[in-house]
């Protein structure tokens, strides 16, 4: 076989393989066969050396055009292995726009809170402002500004936690009064002022005790505030809270701090005042503390008692949530328990 034959048997023999490749990697290795330093086609030219040297020129000629065929075939065999490598890649990692996407949880407002954002929206919408006073309080504060002296019986209604002699965790939002009434000019006009906050007592956590709950105490102090605007107030506040039917009724109480003393009930929203497990067969549930401001409380802020009077009032919120949940274990308001808390989950959209 003379060289021309051999070129062209190698041409046909060589496309073809290019054409039988069956990956890149497998092309490669033939492009490294055929046109490769090593490969077939300069072994040919290393062979020129034995033909005439007339001959050379055309050898060479062809040579260098098959090679130009293969270069040209193996890189469009090529651009075919990468194309489809890029096709199948595209289909591999499609993404169906048109799947129903995951559902992101809402959180849910801790009843405690719901409670307390709606009372303040109705306070502040009848013109009183919302204060907040130190969860870490003074004795002076908490106890004798609020006309509880230090040898004073009543101060064993409230169990304390002691920081130190004079620092104590508020057992309850009392203080808050005498905080505002030493501040308050009267000039501009009365005061009305609602505070809200954690209080704490050294109790036993049981399903109806807790070391920590939330109150909201209420103050307004005027000229010529009389009983029957706490009495109306107090009704506003009970309708609101557990609904228009309700009736309610004072009970005689007594606080320190304010004289008379009364405690609300609501008829029971349950049975509605037959008697039933909830409001324990009385038709009544407690629901509030309340009273006149005592004189001396007015008179330790530095308030005229003889010009100036008011009333105050003691909401407890988790009693409240408590009621308007039918919720039976306090505790619950704080374990945290999602389960717990997601029943107060607005709509999910
Ligand atoms: N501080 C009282 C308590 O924790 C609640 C209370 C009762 C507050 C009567 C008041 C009030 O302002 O007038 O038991």
């Amino acid at each position: 076989m003379d060289l021309f034959e051999k070129l062209d048997k190698l041409r046909q023999e060589g496309l073809k393989d290019i054409n039988q490749a069956t990956d890149q990697k497998n092309l490669d290795k033939i492009r490294v066969e055929l046109v490769g330093k090593k490969g077939q086609l300069t072994e040919i030219l290393h062979s020129m050396k034995d033909i005439a040297p007339s001959e050379r020129p055309k050898v060479g000629q062809e040579v260098n055009q098959i090679r130009d065929l293969f270069q040209k075939q193996i890189d469009e065999a090529k651009n075919k292995f990468v194309q489809a490598l890029i096709e199948k890649k595209l289909a591999e990692e499609k993404i169906d726009v048109t799947l129903p996407g995951r559902k992101g949880h809402l959180g849910s407002q801790h009843p405690i809170n719901i409670i307390l954002d709606d009372l303040e929206s109705y306070f502040i919408a009848m013109g009183y402002s919302v204060v907040q006073g130190p969860e870490i309080e003074t004795d002076h504060y908490c106890f004798e500004m609020m006309n509880l002296p230090k040898d004073h019986p009543a101060r064993d209604m409230q169990a304390t936690f002691y920081i130190d002699e004079e620092n104590l965790l508020r057992t309850q939002t009392s203080g808050d009064q005498a905080r505002v009434l030493e501040k308050h000019d009267f000039s501009k006009g009365p005061l009305k002022m609602v505070g809200p906050g954690k209080v704490y007592r050294r109790d036993d956590d049981d399903a109806t005790h807790s070391h920590q709950f939330q109150q909201m105490e209420g103050l307004v102090v005027d000229k010529n505030v009389t009983m029957s605007d706490l009495k109306g107030t107090l009704e506003m506040i009970a309708k609101h809270m557990f609904g228009q039917d309700r009736k309610t009724r004072l009970r005689p109480s007594y606080f320190p701090f304010t004289e008379p003393s009364v405690e609300m009930d609501v008829s029971c929203f349950n049975c509605d005042g037959k008697g039933c497990a909830i409001c324990k067969y009385t038709g009544w549930i407690e629901v509030l503390g309340a009273g006149m401001v005592h004189p001396n409380v007015l008179e330790n802020a530095g308030v005229d008692s003889s010009v100036y009077g008011g009333f105050a009032f003691g909401l407890g919120l988790d009693r409240f949530a408590i009621l308007k949940y039918g919720i039976s274990d306090i505790r619950d308001f704080y374990t945290n328990d999602v389960r717990f808390l997601k029943q107060f989950r607005k709509e999910e959209n």
